[in-house]
């Protein structure tokens, strides 16, 4: 089943899929066998920052590592953000990234084009569209700007959730699937990424919270897949509430990733690699509340 199915029907149980990020490429195994210990479908992810600025080498090098060592019948790989400008502010020659990843073999691409005015993102999406449908992929984008990557934050979360900086606006999301044909939409409503500056990324995360009566209101405009950027730190009753209300994927990066550096630092690969598998299968099971339902999740919906 495409992953394109596979959202769709997580919508419709109201259950989202989780997308782990690995910035470390010893992390795709244990990632990929608790997905399949638990009995569930999920997602390897990698952005660009995680080849960049952390260890995952290239999206091809992840694209080896899935292969040999992932169960596709429960796992999937998705290529996440690749941003049109970065969160350095450097434009990035995205379209061919993006490339790169349809020819090697990834399920889904993403494309960000949340740092430009609306009608550039809208023109950015729709390119990537035409290049990953014509392979059969489904696209994510990105509409708001779900903030965290940056080095140099300009304010606070409590201000972010105060001015509600960032906030995607329902009428332009309505607008903006129908004009790019994405498949699922990256929207903010109070959601943050985890830090990945050096500065910062040792950081504790802030406890993000939701405004759901926002997420409804985008997700009666829109009709396609949410998804849930910064997935690290949000309480699990939370987030299983903006689940029924919409969301149908949920990014979780920093949690697994702190669990992976820490070991690894006092304890080596083998040890980093067993509490990745052990953390990534308590969140299957705890805060998503998805093990064992891959059978659910891969029935075509009727
Ligand atoms: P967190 O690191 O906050 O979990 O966010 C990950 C993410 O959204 C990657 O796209």
């Amino acid at each position: 089943m495409l992953s394109h199915t596979i959202l769709k029907r997580a919508l419709e149980l109201e259950r989202a899929i989780p997308a782990f990020n690995v910035p470390y490429l010893p992390m795709i195994e244990p990632v990929a066998e608790a997905i399949k210990r638990e009995d569930t479908v999920a997602f390897v992810e990698v952005a660009r920052p995680e080849w960049e600025k952390f260890e995952s080498k290239s999206i091809e090098a992840v694209h080896e590592e899935f292969s040999r060592v992932a169960d596709t019948e429960f796992v999937r790989l998705h290529l996440d953000h690749i941003p049109v400008i970065d969160e350095d502010n450097r434009r990035v020659d995205y379209l061919s990234l993006i490339k790169r990843a349809v020819d090697c073999g990834y399920h889904s691409v993403m494309v960000d084009g949340s740092r430009l005015p609306f009608d550039e993102n809208v023109q950015a999406t729709a390119e990537v569209v035409v290049l990953a449908h014509a392979r059969g992929i489904p696209v994510e984008a990105e509409l708001g700007a779900v903030l965290g990557h940056e080095a140099t934050p300009q304010m606070s979360y409590e201000e972010i959730l105060a001015t509600r900086t960032g906030f995607t606006d329902p009428d332009e999301a309505e607008r903006f699937v129908r004009e790019t044909g994405c498949d699922w939409l990256s929207i903010a409503f109070g959601n943050i990424h985890g830090a990945i500056s050096e500065a910062l990324r040792h950081k504790q995360k802030v406890a993000a919270t939701l405004d759901v009566n926002h997420l409804r209101q985008i997700r009666d405009r829109v009709g396609i897949p949410l998804v849930l950027h910064g997935g690290t730190g949000i309480a699990t009753e939370t987030l299983l509430d903006a689940v029924r209300n919409g969301i149908a994927k949920v990014n979780v990066g920093m949690d697994i990733r702190r669990v992976y550096e820490d070991h690894l630092e006092s304890a080596g690969v083998e040890a980093a690699q067993q509490g990745v598998l052990e953390r990534t299968r308590e969140l299957l099971r705890e805060h998503f509340r998805i093990s064992g339902m891959s059978r659910d999740l891969l029935t075509d919906p009727a």
